[in-house]
């Protein structure tokens, strides 16, 4: 089969290899993979390659082998996936725990691009606590975990305001409900919470436009530029505020994955999509999203997908 592995070039990262079809464990599916999408994260991690990695968490397609232990869905189901790797080929072996079953009312694109990002959405929105009536400020918004937690949030009666590089990386969003600036330093706080994903020089901007006891939940670093803080300029600012560290990570993902499928479902998430290709553009598409020329996800087709 088919299969793209990284190649440490920043200008093609991935490049196609013949290898051959895994070997679930027996607690895994084989799934034929029909869409997959990629994610930032793993743009970071493409460019100094660990030996043996294998890309792609966010597949969707069909169940072509079941377990071997009888747990998940059968042969023929259609689901979305979150494995630990190895996505971005024409089959993949899937933990039963982290996938999710598909009704009829939901392409295999959609489903692609629900997974790491809208997972994140959802446990990011816990970890912030109850939103209804919250002012909240949200960082980094118009890629994949943007526009979930925007419409979520929302939703959830909070008054978001989300700071978007461009007004056209904005437009979904003011759709969504969110009050759209273009920098963070213009955001009319306090803010309740702040959902900080740029690190650099906006965290500090941003904390200081919490409230005096409020919540900073730290969740990536987009701008590759670590964080200084100077603590005379929070005295009488944003004293006593929470500063929490988040990373999405931890399976199974199954139930968030069905409670995705669910809120897409009933009309309640809309995935913003801002670039479907066939699987032979990947590695452009890879570029495309590390320098900011997509707006939410990125959705590659293979085989049956295409
Ligand atoms: N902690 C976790 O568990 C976890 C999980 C998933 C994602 N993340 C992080 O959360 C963030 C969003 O993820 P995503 O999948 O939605 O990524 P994405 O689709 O690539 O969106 C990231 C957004 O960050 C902004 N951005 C990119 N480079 C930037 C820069 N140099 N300075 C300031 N802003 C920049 C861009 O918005 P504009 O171009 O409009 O500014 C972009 O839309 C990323 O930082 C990612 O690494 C963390």
């Amino acid at each position: 089969m088919q299969r793209l592995i990284p190649t440490g070039d920043a200008a093609r990262p991935v490049a196609f290899t013949e290898a051959p079809q895994p070997t679930p464990e027996p607690g895994e599916a084989l799934i034929k993979v029909e869409a997959f999408a990629p994610n930032r994260g793993e743009t970071f991690l493409l460019e100094r390659p660990r030996q043996g990695l294998l890309p792609g968490k966010d597949i969707a397609g069909l169940v072509v082998q079941a377990a071997a232990d009888g747990s998940g869905p059968g042969i023929g189901t259609r689901v979305v996936g979150h494995p630990a790797q190895g996505g971005w080929a024409e089959y993949a072996a899937v933990p039963t725990h982290s996938l999710a079953v598909l009704t009829d009312g939901i392409d295999s694109v959609r489903a692609a691009a629900l997974p790491l990002a809208g997972i994140t959405a959802l446990r990011l929105l816990r970890t912030a606590g109850s939103l209804a009536g919250r002012r909240v400020l949200l960082t980094g918004a118009s890629g994949g975990v943007g526009h979930y937690v925007t419409e979520l949030a929302v939703a959830a009666g909070a008054e978001l305001t989300a700071v978007t590089a461009t007004p056209v990386r904005g437009e979904r969003l003011t759709e969504l409900g969110a009050r759209v600036v273009h920098d963070v330093t213009a955001a009319q706080g306090p803010f309740d919470v702040v959902l900080e994903s740029t690190g650099g020089t906006t965290l500090p901007i941003a904390l200081s436009k919490v409230r005096p006891g409020g919540l900073l939940v730290w969740f990536g670093q987009a701008s590759r530029s670590p964080v200084t803080l100077d603590f005379f300029e929070l005295l009488g600012v944003a004293e006593g505020v929470t500063i929490q560290h988040f990373h999405y990570a931890g399976a199974p993902y199954g139930p968030d994955l069905a409670a995705l499928v669910g809120l897409v479902e009933r009309g309640r998430l809309h995935p913003e999509i801002g670039r479907i290709a066939d699987w032979a553009d990947t590695a452009d598409t890879l570029v495309d999203l590390r320098e900011r020329r997509i707006r939410g996800k990125a959705v590659l087709l293979t085989g049956e997908g295409r």
